[in-house]
């Protein structure tokens, strides 16, 4: 049991900085000294002096051996895993690693239809042919639900040669689906499970929350610690728990999608976080949790007003439900979650996460305030006062059949492309993807044909201006597809 009071590679750079050598190495900056005034001024000067480079004394994330290498130990011993690597790319390249992993020149490997566009790139890169498993939608919220094992059972019996499960547990809004379930159908086919755990991090410390993915039997998952504890932006974590993967593989493909300088202000901040988490991770997440569940119920008083939470377990697929995440519609007065959302930041300087049609998402931490809370409280009831007609278009009632399967993302991208009107793309193969809001499933993959029914359903919103994420033109009126 390593002591979780410990900070080693704070401390190392701490002790290194004690020497105040003279500094020949990158970065050119010097500590503070090469660092425009005006930055200086805004942040202070200490900042600068954890922004360093491999030493003697700071190890090497490529081929940790000291003080990275114990940090990385920790923290694998705090989340449970055999072991764990600091990402400084964030979850993206942590999901392209575990993909090109799994697939490995060109495997079979089972995505979600939502999955995070860096399981796209995963695939791009390392050539994998992917297969697609469409999560439920829960149609009262229109959310992407869960991935069920039977979903996974019925995707192995049609595809014995997969090598490989993704889940995204718990989503951007929360949703988890039943990872011990699907993990032990993917084991039962010798395959493995892994998890884009980019939103749950946070989840092994607290009972209030969903089980954290290696807690059920995931074999690897990817945590952006930035997002739900206290790191800086685009740190995360990759964990292992599994003797299924071939470590040496996994660390080769860290070296393809990592900086050769990675920055040692992010590796410190993980290894700081790691250590807030370790001494108080269950008071933090727990008041996480009691800010949030009080917002919930103070929404849902409000008239036109309303806040998903635990009443979705058991819908769609769902297993399990974050209720940090506060998924607040204003479905009943007519106002889109893209609305909401501009109203709250515009007109109350409440500043909310994301939105999609019917909702818009708070993202609730430890590190939140009470008085956030009431603002976004006071601003809803405000809005529901001053708006109470109105109404959204329904959700469409079934999405079209994925389409024809013809490259995989791979080939797809690497192919000569070209720019068409988006009126002659039918028959077409597609180059990029196309996800409608609601509910922002991909309709359309680089590498499938353009069918009828996929486009006469593109159509349809594009003519009432819906929102359409992915094109490149985002008016539609032209389509990049393969030549
Ligand atoms: C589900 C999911 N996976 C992965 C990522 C990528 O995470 P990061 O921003 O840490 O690269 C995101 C980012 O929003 C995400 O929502």
């Amino acid at each position: 049991m390593n002591d979780q009071n410990r900070t080693p590679l704070f401390d190392a750079i701490v002790e290194y900085n004690k020497r105040k050598p003279s500094y020949f190495r990158v970065p050119g900056h010097r500590y503070e000294k090469g660092i425009s005034p005006i930055l200086r001024e805004a942040v202070g000067d200490a900042i600068f002096s954890f922004d360093l480079t491999e030493t003697p004394l700071l190890d090497d994330l490529h081929h940790a051996s000291g003080a990275i290498m114990e940090a990385e130990q920790l923290a694998a011993e705090l989340w449970g895993a055999d072991y764990t690597h600091f990402l400084v790319n964030g979850s993206t390249s942590g999901n392209e690693v575990m993909i090109i992993t799994a697939t490995h020149g060109g495997g079979k490997v089972a995505i979600p239809r939502n999955a995070h566009k860096s399981a796209l790139m995963g695939l791009i890169l390392g050539g994998g042919n992917p297969v697609y498993i469409m999560p439920e939608l829960e149609r009262e919220w229109g959310l992407h639900g869960g991935i069920t094992p039977e979903a996974v059972e019925k995707m192995f019996q049609e595809n014995p040669d997969c090598k490989g499960v993704m889940v995204v547990s718990p989503t951007y809004y929360g949703i988890a689906s039943d990872i011990r379930g699907i993990a032990d159908v993917c084991h039962n086919h010798g395959a493995i499970l892994m998890v884009d755990e980019a939103h749950g991090a946070h989840c092994y410390f607290s009972d209030l929350l969903p089980k954290g993915a290696l807690e059920l039997g995931a074999d690897v998952c990817v945590q952006s610690i930035h997002k739900v504890t206290g790191s800086l932006t685009q740190s995360s974590m990759l964990h292992v728990k599994s003797d299924r993967i071939k470590k040496s593989r996994l660390e080769s493909n860290l070296t393809l999608v990592q900086s050769t300088s990675p920055s040692y202000l992010l590796m410190t901040s993980l290894d700081v976080a790691r250590h807030d988490i370790a001494r108080r991770g269950k008071e933090m997440i727990d008041r996480a949790a009691a800010l949030a569940i009080d917002a919930r119920d103070r929404i849902n008083a409000i008239p036109g007003m309303t806040c998903a939470g635990k009443e979705l377990i058991g819908r769609a697929g769902i297993f399990d439900y974050d209720i940090t995440k506060l998924v607040v519609s204003a479905d009943d007065i007519g106002i889109t979650g893209f609305d909401l959302k501009k109203m709250l930041f515009f007109d109350y300087n409440v500043d909310m996460e994301l939105a999609d049609y019917r909702n818009a998402l708070a993202i609730v931490t430890f590190a939140n305030e009470q008085e956030d809370l009431d603002r976004l409280v006071e601003a809803l009831q405000d809005i529901a006062e001053k708006n109470q007609d109105g109404t959204l278009l329904p959700l469409a009632k079934k999405l079209p059949s994925q389409p024809e399967y013809v490259l995989s993302p791979r080939e797809a991208y690497f192919s000569d492309r070209e720019r068409i009107p988006w009126m002659d793309a039918k028959g077409r193969i597609a180059a990029e993807m196309i996800a409608p809001y609601p509910p922002g499933i991909p309709v359309i993959y680089p590498g499938e044909r353009m069918s009828e029914e996929v486009w006469d359903f593109v159509e349809a919103f594009r003519q009432r201006n819906g929102h359409l994420h992915g094109p490149s033109d985002g008016k539609l009126s032209t389509f990049v597809v393969v030549r």
